[in-house]
């Protein structure tokens, strides 16, 4: 346990620089896995999730070598594991290698810690059972028992909840499928694996509303460089929207179906500016300035979610901020993230003096309200933290001191969250 107390400030300044992005990471590192040969993946993240894939895919037979910021990784001869895949608090993980392992000679039992052990499985083991894998869980839950084969059958498939997890789980099953498996979402959710998947060899093709991915070719090697993670510059672009200040945030992806955060702070008033847009491996990434606004109340929808999933405990935190009603809706998705997010943000937001309620799929939030300080806990879910730590800073009335339970969990996504943060604050942690 890692208390943290906060004292509230005055500003943030000047610019930094976010971890590698933790969707394109786990990705890179599990198709470097499957492909024949040896894969060389820029900028990757080591916090403990993409971790958790590395050493996950050691335990499946890949050679995995680290060089400073980079691995390589060499694969394609991939084989059932002498002991338990552990995923630890990665949901990404559990769901992408489950898919992977599903179109493959080989089975494995896949675990994860307490948090992941709650999260619903039975997303990809009904498609997947579907193709002719066999999958065995504890009642839709982990540990997953996954017997993989080499003659899964292509499905079609229309995505009941829109999830980038499901999307993908069922597209590495379908690498391995014979036949033409025909993939339909309702609201997109994030396409990294589309983008990044041609690199290693494999094609995609629009028909319709479905995307076609033709099973039976092997991946090859490639190599990948990973942008900063929007998810991670999402709470810096949150410091400087609460603190009223101006903030610089370095090579952030800007993948549109990741960005839905900025646009709807866009919506809500906020300015600002994108700098030195660049394209790399599929992904456009960019430098983002934030300049000092006035924000409104706005309503967000279901469309408006899949874009901004892991934003919205900070959509919620900004709106305490801005003038008039904001209204989140069709975020049901949250309550089974790596805790309830819905009832977490709101039990303690609402602790912190805000003026919010909560909806089965979202909240409804009064601003401005000035938040106070308070004992508060993040439910040792990494977003919470670092959501709750930037509404610390913000608090505009007495007590001037929050003290979160246990802030170790950060480094599931961003190890160094709070270095980075006390690099860019003006003046001391203390009173405003
Ligand atoms: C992820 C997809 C999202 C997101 C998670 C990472 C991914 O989950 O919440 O942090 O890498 O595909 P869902 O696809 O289940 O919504």
């Amino acid at each position: 346990m890692k208390k943290l107390r906060i004292k509230s400030a005055k500003a943030v300044r000047g610019s930094v620089q976010v971890p590698p992005d933790k969707s394109i990471s786990h990705r890179a590192a599990i198709f470097a896995a499957m492909a024949n040969g040896e894969s060389e993946i820029r900028n990757y993240l080591f916090g403990e999730d993409c971790l958790s894939t590395l050493n996950a895919l050691k335990s499946l037979g890949a050679i995995i070598r680290r060089r400073g910021k980079n691995v390589y990784i060499t694969g394609g001869k991939l084989k059932s594991p002498a002991r338990d895949v552990y995923c630890g608090n990665s949901g990404t993980t559990m769901r992408l290698l489950c898919g992977m392992i599903a179109g493959m000679n080989m089975s494995a039992k896949l675990v994860g810690d307490r948090s992941l052990s709650k999260r619903p499985m039975e997303r990809i083991t009904s498609p997947l059972t579907a193709m002719g894998a066999r999958i065995k869980s504890r009642r839709g839950f982990p540990p997953l028992f996954v017997r993989g084969s080499s003659d899964l059958r292509a499905i079609k498939y229309i995505m009941p909840i829109a999830s980038a997890q499901v999307k993908t789980s069922i597209m590495l099953a379908a690498l391995n499928a014979s036949g033409e498996t025909m993939l339909k979402e309702k609201i997109p959710s994030r396409d990294h694996t589309a983008r990044m998947l041609p690199f290693f060899g494999a094609r995609f093709k629009k028909k319709g509303d479905f995307l076609a991915i033709e099973g039976g070719g092997k991946l090859k090697p490639a190599k990948i460089s990973v942008p900063g993670d929007f998810s991670s510059a999402a709470f810096f672009i949150t410091a400087a929207v609460m603190l009223q200040s101006v903030l610089t945030i370095k090579n952030v992806g800007l993948n549109p179906t990741r960005t839905g955060f900025l646009k709807a702070l866009g919506k809500m008033g906020l300015k600002y500016r994108i700098k030195n847009r660049r394209y790399s491996y599929g992904e456009p990434s960019g430098d983002i300035t934030v300049l000092k606004s006035v924000l409104r109340g706005m309503d967000f929808s279901a469309d408006d979610i899949p874009a901004m999933i892991d934003e919205v405990p900070l959509l919620a935190l900004v709106a305490t901020k801005a003038r008039g009603i904001s209204l989140i809706t069709g975020a049901e998705e949250l309550r089974v993230k790596e805790c309830d997010r819905i009832e977490g943000v709101f039990s303690q937001l609402k602790k912190m003096g805000a003026d919010i309620e909560k909806l089965p799929g979202g909240f409804r939030i009064k601003g401005p309200t000035p938040l106070r300080g308070a004992s508060v806990t993040g439910f040792g879910d990494h977003r919470i933290v670092m959501m709750l730590s930037l509404a610390a800073l913000a608090v505009r009335s007495a007590p001037y001191v929050t003290v979160i339970d246990d802030v170790s969990c950060v480094k599931i996504s961003f190890p160094g969250f709070f270095r980075t943060l006390k690099k860019i604050l003006v003046g001391k942690w203390g009173r405003p």
